[in-house]
């Protein structure tokens, strides 16, 4: 019988999506893809929620609500900070390992991930937060710091997501059909002052 916390998380179907390609005859290989999988499938929910805060911040601030727009900022700051360490889970993936199970992705990769553009897109904008007339206007303090820490926060993300790749598959081209390191090299920028 299904306990109410199983229901209000609806886990029954939220722990039927981590699917291996991977024949289960081979069970070292498909631990090593169901992990690779989690932890993908476990990033997109947090990307999710960041989303979501980062929405909420955008109505705070176009209502006057510094404050609120802030602490929503930061939250979607925690986040990324989060998203950035679970990268380091992967550090318990062997390349070799990897690169067994590799081919079975076929041409998915990260690059195609329409909420990490989204939440990158916006990120990145000058004004992300909209403004009612669509013209750029200057943000209070609390809401510019917050903003700052949190372009920061995504250009770590991006750091130590080269050097995961760097190590998993150092100078071979990505399965999005890019160079691979020297794509992504290009695609950190440093966070705007102010
Ligand atoms: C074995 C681990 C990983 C490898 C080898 C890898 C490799 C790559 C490569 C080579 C690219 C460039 C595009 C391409 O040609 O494919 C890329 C982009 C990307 N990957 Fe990964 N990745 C890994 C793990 C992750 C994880 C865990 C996430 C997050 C869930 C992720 C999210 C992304 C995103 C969002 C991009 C686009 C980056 C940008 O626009 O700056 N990757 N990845």
């Amino acid at each position: 019988m299904e306990t109410p916390y199983a229901c209000y998380l609806q886990l029954p179907d939220l722990l039927n999506l981590q699917r291996p390609r991977t024949p289960d005859d081979r069970p070292a290989q498909w631990a090593d893809e169901h992990f690779f999988i989690t932890v993908h499938q476990s990033a997109e929910v947090l990307v999710s929620q960041a989303l979501v805060d980062l929405d909420r911040a955008g109505q705070q601030a176009r209502a006057g609500q510094d404050a609120g727009a802030a602490t929503s900022l930061r939250r979607v700051t925690a986040v990324v900070d989060v998203l950035e360490s679970h990268l380091a889970l992967l550090d318990h993936l062997a390349p070799e390992s990897f690169t067994a199970f590799r081919p079975l992705l076929d041409d998915a990769s990260g690059a195609q991930s329409s909420q990490f553009s989204e939440l990158f897109r916006r990120i990145a904008m000058r004004d992300c937060l909209g403004s009612a007339s669509g013209e750029e206007h200057t943000r209070g303090r609390e809401v510019a710091d917050a903003l700052w820490a949190l372009r920061a926060a995504v250009t770590r993300w991006r750091t130590r997501h080269l050097l995961l790749v760097e190590r998993m598959i150092g100078d071979r081209p990505g399965t999005g059909g890019t160079s691979g390191l020297a794509y992504l090299r290009s695609r950190i920028d440093l966070p705007p002052d102010g």
